[in-house]
């Protein structure tokens, strides 16, 4: 009796712990899924940054993420996204540190992002009226660099 209990317990050990494994890895498809419309996807992907990935350029990226455009009220100071915003229209605001999404997205996809909004989700659109485009792309390239592991 006692074994199969303890056998219980393990398996329960075990269960939590890949569940929580999985929460952490693996994102959830839908938010792989793209958000640029189909009919201008293939367009945004063509979009490249014009600014290459220095750490001064990421810190300028760095200073507006934090500052005048308020990324990090939703986006969270460690990237990974505030789950506790009551309201929140979207999936999860993206966990930037996941590396699946990161793989899956171009950076003109995320500069679309910023011009438009995620269509029916809390994420707006940012240019013209809060960055001009310049200033999009240094926060690109900040986004870009919680995928590498630094911020
Ligand atoms: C009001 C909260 C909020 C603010 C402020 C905000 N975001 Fe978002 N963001 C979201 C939400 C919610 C999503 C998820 C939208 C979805 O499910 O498509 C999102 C998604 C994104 C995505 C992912 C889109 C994709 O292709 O998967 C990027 C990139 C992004 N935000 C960047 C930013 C940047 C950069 C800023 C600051 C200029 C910012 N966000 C400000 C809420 C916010």
């Amino acid at each position: 009796m006692e074994s199969v209990r303890r056998g219980a317990c393990v398996t329960a050990v075990i269960w939590v712990f890949f569940a929580s494994v999985n929460l952490v890895v693996a994102a959830d498809p839908k938010v792989l899924m793209p958000r640029v419309p189909a009919d201008q996807i293939e367009e945004a992907k063509t979009w490249q940054n014009p600014y290459p990935s220095t750490p001064e350029n990421i810190e300028i990226g760095e200073k507006i993420f934090h500052g005048k455009a308020f990324c990090v009220t939703c986006h969270g100071k460690n990237g990974k996204g505030l789950g506790n915003i009551p309201g929140l229209r979207g999936k999860l605001p993206r966990n930037f540190t996941d590396k699946a999404w990161q793989a899956t997205r171009e950076d003109g996809e995320l500069f679309w992002i910023l011009k438009n909004g995620s269509p029916g989700t809390d994420m707006a659109s940012f240019v013209p009226l809060v960055l001009t485009e310049d200033e999009a792309w240094f926060v690109v390239l900040y986004v870009r660099s919680f995928g590498h592991g630094g911020n």
